[in-house]
């Protein structure tokens, strides 16, 4: 549990093929520290029965506008009153146009209407249900209303037939639901990450690279969209998924890394400079792959630009964070680092520690001196670094 739990989510759920996933999204939500009630259409309790959600969050799933267990018999009041937030996934094209028409014709449709939180609905239906231009129309409605839509999601769809329509994936569903219920401190904010390893071709086949994962750059991307920052993402090749609503631009070398990282530094107010930015590169590129002999292969390397220096020292650079990793003297190394590089703050690692792992143990260093941070998900580590540069550039003002 984290501390989310005391937020609560009425989960709608409506009668589609979609509504097996469900059941998965509750656990999800549930790992995220969220309190789940699930409200059921009756055309959904033919796809899934509501023993199975009423196991899953331990309530009473709610079915029946006329429901006699509830006090007052105002479920779609009481519900919603309780409510951080309602979602409705799956939601299909008839609740989709019953709420763009302001209907309330039974419970689920009733309790969106009386609703007093945001209220989030993931659509799923087969392709052409979707590309209707009665459906398109109910979707543009219900986003001026202010009503969030997450997907439909691309592929294979239960009917047999491949196309935009089926649910959006659980995980996805999850983090919109946490962004929708974080407050938005950064809107309106430009940041630019540089994340995971350079790979330095020596020719077609072969490079130099090294053993960064690019989790604690994504983490951070991640925890800045959900504050509703802009994030753009320069990350080198990584194998894991970039967070939903990025804008992601992926390189390969130190020079394109450079390259895009100048293309997108204007009007940005914070660069995280997270990258494992190769210092050297092979000095000749080969066209072809080199032979093996028997004889020993000297490589000759040349310098790269360093990125973080030459965006610190720009005329109108932006609040520039490095990162530090050191197999020894770590700190001595990072405050060294700082200084010639010329940046306001510095996050100080231990590359074996660091390197590749979900956990991290760092210390943050500023003009002001050192703060380490107890070992935690780099999720966690993030969410502290970014409070930590807020107090900075609070103080800047
Ligand atoms: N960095 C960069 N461009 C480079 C090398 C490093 O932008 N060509 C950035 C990294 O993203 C990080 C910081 O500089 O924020 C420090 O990187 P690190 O690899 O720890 O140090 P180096 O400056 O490369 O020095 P050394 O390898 O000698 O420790």
């Amino acid at each position: 549990m984290n501390n989310k739990q005391n937020k609560s989510i009425l989960l709608g759920i409506c009668g589609g093929i979609a509504a097996y996933k469900s059941a998965y999204l509750v656990r999800l939500l549930q790992d995220r520290g969220y309190q789940v009630q699930a409200m059921m259409t009756e055309a959904a309790t033919h796809f899934v029965t509501p023993v199975t959600f009423q196991a899953l969050t331990n309530q009473v799933v709610l079915t029946d506008i006329w429901d006699p267990r509830i006090p007052n018999r105002m479920a779609h009041i009481e519900a919603t009153r309780q409510a951080d937030a309602m979602l409705i996934a799956p939601a299909t094209a008839n609740v989709i146009a019953k709420l763009a028409a302001g209907f309330a014709d039974d419970l689920l449709t009733t309790t969106a209407l009386a609703r007093n939180c945001p209220l989030l609905v993931a659509p799923a239906m087969n392709r052409e249900m979707w590309a209707q231009a009665a459906t398109q129309r109910n979707i543009k409605q219900l986003e001026q209303d202010g009503i969030i839509v997450i997907g439909p999601a691309s592929g294979s769809q239960a009917c047999g037939e491949i196309g935009e329509g089926r649910m959006e994936e659980p995980e996805i569903i999850a983090t919109v639901i946490d962004r929708a219920l974080t407050s938005k401190s950064w809107a309106g904010r430009q940041v630019l990450i540089t994340a995971g390893p350079t790979m330095e071709a020596i020719d077609p086949v072969r490079a130099i690279t090294n053993h960064s994962s690019g989790k604690m750059g994504y983490a951070l991307a991640e925890a800045l969209i959900k504050k509703g920052a802009d994030v753009t993402l320069i990350s080198g090749p990584v194998a894991i998924t970039p967070p939903y609503g990025v804008r992601l631009i992926s390189v390969m070398s130190a020079e394109e890394m450079l390259n895009a990282v100048m293309k997108y530094v204007t009007d940005c107010l914070v660069f995280f400079s997270v990258a494992a930015v190769a210092d050297y590169k092979p000095a000749t590129s080969h066209s072809q792959k080199i032979k093996k002999n028997t004889q020993d292969l000297t490589l000759e390397l040349m310098p790269t630009v360093d990125i973080l220096a030459t965006v610190a020292s720009l005329a109108h650079a932006p609040f520039c964070v490095g990162f530090a990793a050191e197999t020894n003297s770590v700190e001595d190394y990072a405050k060294q680092k700082r200084l010639i590089k010329n940046i306001p703050v510095i996050i100080a690692n231990h590359a074996q520690q660091a390197l590749g792992h979900d956990d991290n143990e760092v210390m943050i260093i500023d003009d002001s001196g050192q703060y380490p941070l107890v070992k935690a998900n780099k999720s966690v580590i993030a969410e502290q670094i970014i409070d930590h540069v807020v107090k900075l550039l609070n103080r800047k003002k």
